[in-house]
């Protein structure tokens, strides 16, 4: 005999239930996890016929995200309370980033991706964003769909290059021919000083988007020991700055280094400080016995993208970055920026 629910998430009488969706409480923290792995894991496995052992590689989304930004943060949940859905989003200023979004397996294609995503754009349209990105998965017809529908439109490819570092070879810290080029570390900094800091990391932001701050990752990695921010200074200028997380309870993959954020400031631009930094970095990983550096970089950073390649960083998957909103095409392909939407 036929089941008469057929398919979780109808009742039995085949209506879908009532869905709540309400901001993320402090006691759903694991259960947003599980939902968001699971339906990733799903996801991954349709796509790859294998499940992975770890859905992001051990990295994690969740917590320290809605630390720095609770109010981004929402729930689906179904009349008894169960936990269905998640999304999270996030303000860089005047930059709105949307992901993960997250529906479990039995509950999709329900309207239920479509109300987290609302609550998203109403996040972003109270917190007044001037544009709004997501990264999604480019040969997905399904994806590419719910966020048009959103407004969102299709722009480059993402690659998430990897660098292994186990093999370089030992040695101290780089150091650049007749230049005055240091890395220091944000964690180092007396109190006092973190402020003035993050004024001139804002200032190095504001010259790429108007309005683009990272001052909020900045300050959970600080405050939650998830890594640390590295400065590439001259003397006393601030050349730039990578936002970079270490495994554990961050957005780093076991095994490896991870760079959320890297920017050089526009008027120093130079390809020899986009590489010194990384090679600084680089340098970093080894020194923690990481096996690889990972950065994520977007294709229409040519100039950043062609210096990986030139360094030996190979892609490992690639995602599309879809945007809505003013100057949805900022970016200088001379820039160098690594910057991951995820
Ligand atoms: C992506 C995801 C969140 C969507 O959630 P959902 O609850 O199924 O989404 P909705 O039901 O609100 O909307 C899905 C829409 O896509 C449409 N759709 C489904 N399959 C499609 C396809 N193959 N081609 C085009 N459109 C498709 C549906 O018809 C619906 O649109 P409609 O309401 O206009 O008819 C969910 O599939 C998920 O959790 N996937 C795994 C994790 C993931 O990929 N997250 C997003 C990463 S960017």
């Amino acid at each position: 005999m036929r089941a008469t629910v057929d398919r979780a998430g109808l009742d039995s009488e085949s209506r879908t239930p009532h869905i709540k969706i309400r901001r993320v409480r402090k006691g759903d923290l694991s259960k947003v996890r599980d939902v968001t792995e699971q339906a990733f894991g799903d996801y991954f496995e349709r796509l790859l016929g294998t499940r992975p052992r770890q859905v992001f590689g051990g990295a994690q989304y969740v917590h320290h995200r809605w630390l720095m930004e609770p109010w981004g943060c929402f729930v689906a949940e179904e009349n008894d309370g169960k936990i269905i859905g998640a999304v999270v989003a996030v303000m860089w200023g005047t930059v709105g980033l949307v992901g993960p979004l997250a529906v479990l397996t039995n509950y999709q294609n329900q309207d239920i991706g479509q109300q987290l995503l609302r609550a998203a754009q109403e996040f972003f349209d109270e917190n007044r964003a001037a544009l709004t990105g997501v990264v999604t998965y480019p040969s997905s017809p399904r994806h590419l769909y719910l966020y048009h529908k959103f407004g969102y439109k299709p722009k480059s490819l993402v690659a998430i290059m990897i660098r292994a570092v186990d093999r370089l070879p030992a040695g101290g810290p780089p150091r650049a021919a007749k230049s005055s080029l240091a890395v220091r570390r944000f964690s180092a900094l007396e109190e006092s000083k973190k402020k003035s800091m993050l004024l001139k990391v804002r200032k190095i932001t504001n010259g790429i988007y108007r309005g683009l701050d990272l001052g909020k990752e900045i300050e959970i990695v600080d405050g939650l020991a998830l890594g640390d921010t590295f400065l590439l200074e001259s003397g006393r200028e601030l050349v730039g700055f990578a936002v970079v997380h270490t495994p554990g309870v961050s957005e780093a993959p076991l095994g490896s280094l991870y760079v959320k954020y890297l920017a050089i400031d526009r008027a120093l631009r130079k390809a020899e400080h986009f590489d010194h930094f990384l090679s600084a970095l680089e340098h970093v990983a080894r020194e923690m016995g990481l096996g690889r550096l990972i950065v994520p970089v977007y294709s229409a950073y040519f100039a950043a993208y062609q210096t990986l390649v030139e360094r030996g960083y190979q892609i490992d998957y690639t995602m599309v970055r879809m945007k809505r909103g003013k100057q949805e095409d900022y970016e200088d392909p001379d820039d160098f920026v690594l910057d991951d939407w995820r």
